[in-house]
């Protein structure tokens, strides 16, 4: 109770530190990186630490509304968005290490990876639902989407199966960790069953 009363009084402060905790991952990753501390592949790292990164901050996102049911703190869902916009920003972050460091910056290099590697196109088509959700993320668009606005916001739900089989079809192997995130994932769409019965046509999201 003092927690929730804490919280509702300081969303805003609330928010800051949400904001803080996800920025410091890649804060202490640039660190890291000026230290020349990202070990043998660094590039490898850098893919894997912000793709990492862009799940977690996937499934945290998807975690608030059943919390916020579960706990009757409506007001946490005015953290969806940040959240989201953060899982955005790693996504980002990860495919264009993967562009400018591993494909050199090559459109056509990108372009044909997204062709020929199946992983690779399941990521390429979770990176571009995100962007669609981020862009129209903002108030003034969601005013004037309407309806329109919640379906296409439903598709996040198929972002949280793409990029977990992402993972999973990129390791060789180590496939444990993989699995555990597909089951997370499965997990918290399976507390929307009712929902994701009429996806993508669901009325608002949770
Ligand atoms: C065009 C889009 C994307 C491309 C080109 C891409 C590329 C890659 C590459 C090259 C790897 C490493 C594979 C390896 O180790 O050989 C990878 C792994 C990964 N990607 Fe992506 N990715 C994309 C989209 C995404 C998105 C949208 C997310 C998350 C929101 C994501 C999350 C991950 C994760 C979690 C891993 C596994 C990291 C690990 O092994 O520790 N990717 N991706």
């Amino acid at each position: 109770m003092i927690i929730k009363t804490w919280l509702v009084k300081h969303i805003s402060q609330f928010k800051l530190l949400l904001h803080l905790a996800a920025a410091a991952p890649l804060c202490w990753l640039a660190w890291q990186t000026y230290t020349e501390q990202l070990g043998g592949d660094p590039v490898q790292y850098l893919t894997h630490f912000t793709g990492k990164g862009g799940l977690n901050l996937l499934l945290i996102t998807l975690c608030v509304s059943p919390l916020a049911k579960a706990m009757k703190w409506g007001f946490l869902l005015q953290t969806r968005r940040l959240l989201g916009l953060w899982c955005l920003a790693y996504a980002l972050i990860h495919v264009g290490i993967f562009w400018w460091l591993d494909l050199i910056g090559r459109v056509d290099l990108l372009l044909s990876e997204v062709i020929k590697r199946p992983y690779i196109s399941l990521g390429a088509l979770a990176l571009m639902i995100l962007i669609a959700l981020g862009i129209t993320s903002f108030n003034h668009l969601r005013r004037r989407m309407g309806r329109h606005w919640q379906r296409l916001h439903n598709w996040v739900y198929l972002v949280a199966i793409l990029v977990p089989v992402h993972y999973y079809w990129s390791v060789r192997s180590g496939l444990t960790e993989p699995s555990i995130y597909i089951l997370l994932a499965l997990l918290l769409l399976l507390l929307r069953y009712r929902k994701l019965l009429h996806w993508p046509l669901t009325k608002g999201i949770g």
